[in-house]
């Protein structure tokens, strides 16, 4: 099988490697191509991988190209894990956005707004290609904001592509250590959007142990959504909400924190990668040590902030090994390539899954994984809490679609100012005029 990564220059490539190798497996990944417009970052990550391969019989070749045709034609996958500007872009974006007192995550609020405007242009050239050179292949999106990057190139791909993202898995991963049983026994009940889901039953044997979980108080607060959400929150919710919601409900403190930070996350690591490209270019002691190193740091300090500003204290060490989305994008092109039937969370065009929400919508769900590719399983409803929030953000989400697909600045506007977390049309207004006047590549928008 041929694996084709557009943005194989990345820093998370090695991840991907390093389960391609593990996979010992019948009809196995054997070939790799790394797509990436910059030589520079291919070299040094094929030089992590070279190392990586060092004594494994029968390892992945690896072949690097620039030549975006090229690397589509012969994929059997291709995994679309692009960053549009680059880390430069995040943390302009997270910069400006604090500038004017509301949040620049790359996902969440006004940064995600705009990293999703600068996005949606390239990956729509990007599907069109695939569809042109290689309509059989199958396409996994990891770039973010991953649902709706997702539903864009669904517009060409149909239901061939598929947005993953390791956060569903790891929430399971940390409840199912705190219930002390066994992920793969559970069937998690999951649902929302990218960023944007909560876990509200864990069924094993028909039985959903979550209430029982929520009522012990010292259990829930004992991993990482526990700590950063509080018990109380958690109780009256009923259900475990994805880390990344902690930017809605701690929305205050979140920006109280990005605001005194000395530097923002993507301003880090764009340092922290910086020297590691360049201490691998210049052959400056081992790359895989150079890789690791700074893959721990970056662990490390995940989502720091918002362990801060509610005092949830340091990350517990069974998240920084722990193996997350490589291992779903490999579990996902197993199910498909082997029709080896598998259920994961995923993000996939709703087909009446969620009953707020239109048939296209990309949505975060279970889905039951074969050769036909990914069908959302059935759900519970959403609550009220929970509707209301998942259809304010797929508004967002549709605005910056049609500001995309259509050159609208109008539209733009319209996306920034009905967040739920722009709380200004003023603001709002103010923000797209800065990520104009920053940003070249929303120059498009009339
Ligand atoms: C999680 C999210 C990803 C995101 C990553 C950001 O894994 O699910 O969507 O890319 O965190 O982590 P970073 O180290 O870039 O802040
Ligand atoms: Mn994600």
């Amino acid at each position: 099988m041929r694996l084709c990564i557009l943005g194989g220059g990345g820093f998370r490539v090695p991840l991907i490697y390093r389960a391609l190798l593990a996979d010992r497996a019948a009809g196995r990944v054997t070939h790799l191509t790394l797509y990436d417009l910059d030589s520079t970052r291919l070299r040094a990550i094929s030089r992590v991988l070279a190392q990586q391969a060092a004594g494994v019989p029968d390892a992945p070749a690896v072949e690097v190209t620039t030549d975006l045709d090229r690397a589509l034609a012969t994929a059997d996958f291709v995994f679309v894990a692009i960053r549009v500007n680059g880390l430069e872009g995040r943390a302009l974006d997270e910069r400006l956005a604090v500038q004017e007192g509301v949040l620049g995550q790359e996902t969440v609020g006004a940064g995600g707004v705009s990293y999703g405007l600068r996005t949606l242009p390239v990956v729509d050239r990007i599907a069109r290609r695939i569809a042109a050179v290689a309509p059989d292949a199958w396409v996994i999106n990891f770039t973010n904001p991953a649902g709706l990057v997702t539903e864009a190139m669904s517009a060409h791909l149909g239901d061939r592509v598929i947005g993953i993202c390791d956060s569903p898995v790891g929430l399971g991963r940390r409840v199912s250590g705190a219930l002390g049983i066994d992920p793969a026994t559970a069937i998690f009940d999951y649902a929302g959007l990218n960023h944007l889901g909560w876990l509200r039953a864990v069924r094993v044997d028909g039985q959903d142990l979550l209430p029982q979980l929520l009522a012990d108080e010292d259990r829930l607060t004992s991993f990482e959504e526990g700590k950063l959400f509080g018990a109380p929150w958690l109780q009256a919710m009923g259900a475990i909400p994805n880390e990344y919601l902690h930017y809605y409900y701690f929305n205050r403190e979140a920006v109280a924190a990005s605001r005194a930070a000395v530097e923002t996350r993507g301003a880090f690591l764009l340092h922290q990668q910086r020297e590691f490209y360049a201490a691998v270019e210049a052959r400056d002691g081992s790359a895989f040590d150079a890789w690791d190193n700074a893959r721990l740091e970056r662990e490390t300090t995940y989502m720091a902030e918002n362990r801060e500003a509610v005092g949830a204290g340091e990350r517990s060490s069974g998240d920084l090994e722990s193996g997350g989305y490589e291992q779903v994008a490999l579990a996902l092109m197993r199910a498909i390539s082997h029709d080896d039937r598998a259920t994961l969370i995923l993000n996939v065009r709703n087909r009446g899954t969620l009953r707020h929400l239109d048939d296209e919508a990309v949505v975060e769900v279970p889905c039951v994984v074969g050769s036909d590719g990914a069908r959302p399983l059935p759900v519970d409803p959403l609550p009220g809490y929970a509707a209301g929030l998942v259809c304010a953000v797929k508004a967002v989400e549709r605005e910056v679609i049609e500001a995309a697909t259509t050159a609208s600045r109008a539209a733009a506007l319209r996306a920034l100012a009905i967040h739920p977390l722009v709380d200004s049309v003023a603001v709002a207004g103010r923000l797209l005029d800065t990520f104009q006047a920053h940003f070249p590549e929303l120059d498009y928008l009339r």
